[in-house]
């Protein structure tokens, strides 16, 4: 990965700019690991290592926060994010069978990313839509009746994705 993509100086001349001189540092620090993360879809060790002295800030200070948010992500993810709502509604209409026919399907765990980086199953909790139960995310899309038409076009674009 070219780590020299993201120009930290100016990001934090950026950033900085609408922050206080006081905890300047800690105040850069969440914006700018949500910039690595957007450029590269994860925090990699080496991006971090680069954050940490261009911020003269301790690595372990910086994993420390990093790992207090769940949205940061320590291991590359794949192109598409399938998440099955695991919330009562969705559990009710079948969610687990969907989740244990995604993994069997794509070979892959929950948490974890098929080899050629297509896709990453997760599970999340109720995504407010539980009328469509059982429901699934694909990045930022919502797909109602999980076992419908939709899906298994999504499931076949993601085959294809694989090659
Ligand atoms: S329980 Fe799945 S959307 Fe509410």
């Amino acid at each position: 990965m070219d780590m020299d993509r993201i120009d930290l100086d100016s990001e934090i001349g950026r950033i900085g700019a609408h922050i206080g001189a006081q905890d300047r540092r800690r105040g850069l620090l969440i914006p700018l690991l949500h910039k690595i993360q957007e450029d590269y879809g994860y925090l990699s060790g080496e991006a971090l290592e680069r954050l940490s002295k261009k911020l003269e800030m301790p690595l372990s200070e910086i994993y420390s926060v990093a790992s207090f948010y769940h949205q940061f992500y320590f291991t590359p993810r794949g192109r598409k994010i399938v998440r099955v709502c695991m919330g009562t509604a969705c559990h009710v209409r079948g969610a687990g069978k969907l989740l244990d026919n995604l993994q069997q399907r794509f070979n892959v765990g929950i948490g974890e990313t098929t080899e050629d980086m297509a896709m990453t199953l997760e599970t999340v909790g109720c995504v407010g839509c539980c009328g469509l139960a059982p429901v699934i995310t694909v990045n930022e899309d919502i797909l109602g009746e999980a076992g419908s038409k939709n899906l298994e076009l999504l499931l076949e674009s993601i085959e294809e994705d694989q090659g």
